[in-house]
């Protein structure tokens, strides 16, 4: 990233932004159905591109966000306090252990905000999900990244080695995006160790719900690691992506210097009452997830049948290593009606949709572009 071009105010484009901004391109977001439609002058396509779950709200939610609605000429509870304590509740921790943002991504920019600063290091591996450089950027930090092994899962030993004394933050995603792969907690445990009380380990656990059995942060870290700030979101499992709330776990005082540098207001009366309401229905959440893992299970398996080398995937998820097809494929996939994710020269990621979409995927991806 060159710092070096400074912006020159003109009537075109007045003001002055901090260097860090002028040199960040603009946030471009997933492309939709809609787009893909009218690009390729086509109907029916499916979104198969942002990890959200393919069935609308439960019931309960959607009858909270109504009634909710009628009262949003008020402010909400700017702490979101009944949410916060629901979530400990359910999460088996003290109320003053949970902080609550604008999604999760409203979480992790907080925690950037509050401990990083201009030339301040940020340590994760890569690829992993695209807000971490962006925020590092942002705040002036220096991102240091560590290469995914050959099976797409986060090296542990790579990043305790890259560890610095100027280390303020380390953020692993488990099950990480793009690859869908986890990191134990026994391997976390090491890294919290490693990095030490002068650096925060953020373990962005957004896809937790979907590895049932997998290792829970939360459970196992935080009682021994007042280092560790553990992230999710209800925008995944509980199908809330639209309402935007999510959330993070950790040490008290952790969490009330987190909740100093958050927007006013940041969780809207609709998204606490959605919160609230997903809280109470853990079956019917639990349900839909399994839904989406059995997809996933049986996505998988016709993708190694047709000879795709897949990760071991823990989200909602799947990811194709495309290398250097990978443009061509997405193209492909989208002129047929399918909108994936795709990352130029390494891979695509395919969100596991309904049964339905998932057969279009897959036979999209069969007719133009077997496996090598
Ligand atoms: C790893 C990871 N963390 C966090 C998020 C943020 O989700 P939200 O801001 O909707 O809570 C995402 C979303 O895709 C993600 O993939």
């Amino acid at each position: 990233m060159s710092l070096e071009v400074e912006h020159v105010p003109s009537a075109d484009h007045p003001g002055r932004p901090r260097d860090e901004v002028h040199a960040l391109p603009s946030y471009r977001p997933g492309r939709d159905a809609a787009q893909a439609e009218r690009d390729h002058g086509i109907t029916g396509a499916v979104k198969l591109a942002s990890n959200e779950m393919p069935e609308p709200p439960i019931p309960a939610v959607l009858a909270a966000v109504t009634e909710a609605a009628s009262g949003v000429n008020r402010y909400a509870d700017h702490r979101a306090g009944v949410v916060r304590a629901a979530l400990a509740a359910r999460l088996g921790v003290s109320p003053e252990q949970v902080t609550v943002g604008n999604g999760s991504s409203g979480v992790l920019q907080q925690i950037f905000q509050t401990y990083v600063a201009r030339g301040d290091r940020v340590l994760f591996p890569w690829r992993s999900f695209e807000v971490y450089p962006i925020y590092t950027r942002l705040a002036g930090g220096v991102a240091e990244t560590v290469a995914l092994d050959a099976r797409h899962r986060v090296d542990v030993d790579g990043l305790i080695a890259a560890l610095t004394p100027e280390t303020r933050l380390v953020v692993v995603a488990t099950p990480n995006n793009p690859t869908g792969t986890a990191t134990s907690t026994t391997d976390l445990a090491r890294l919290a160790t490693a990095a030490g009380l002068g650096t925060i380990l953020v373990v962005d656990e957004a896809y937790r719900e979907f590895d049932a059995d997998g290792d829970d942060a939360i459970d196992e870290l935080l009682d021994n690691h007042p280092n560790v700030v553990v992230t999710r979101t209800l925008s995944k499992a509980q199908g809330l992506a639209g309402l935007r709330i999510g959330y993070g776990v950790g040490h008290p005082a952790v969490i009330a210097d987190i909740d100093k540098v958050a927007l006013p207001f940041a969780v809207n009366a609709l998204a606490q009452a959605a919160a609230l309401a997903a809280l109470e229905h853990p079956d019917e959440i639990a349900e839909r997830v399994g839904r989406v893992v059995a997809e996933r299970h049986r996505v998988e398996a016709a993708l190694r049948a047709a000879g795709w080398d897949l990760p071991d995937h823990r989200g909602n998820f799947v990811w194709l290593s495309t290398g250097g097809r990978t443009a061509e494929i997405a193209l492909e996939l989208e002129r047929s009606g399918v909108v994936v994710r795709p990352f130029a020269d390494e891979g695509i990621r395919v969100t596991i949709g309904s049964a339905e979409e998932n057969d279009r995927f897959l036979s999209a991806l069969a007719g133009a572009w077997p496996a090598d």
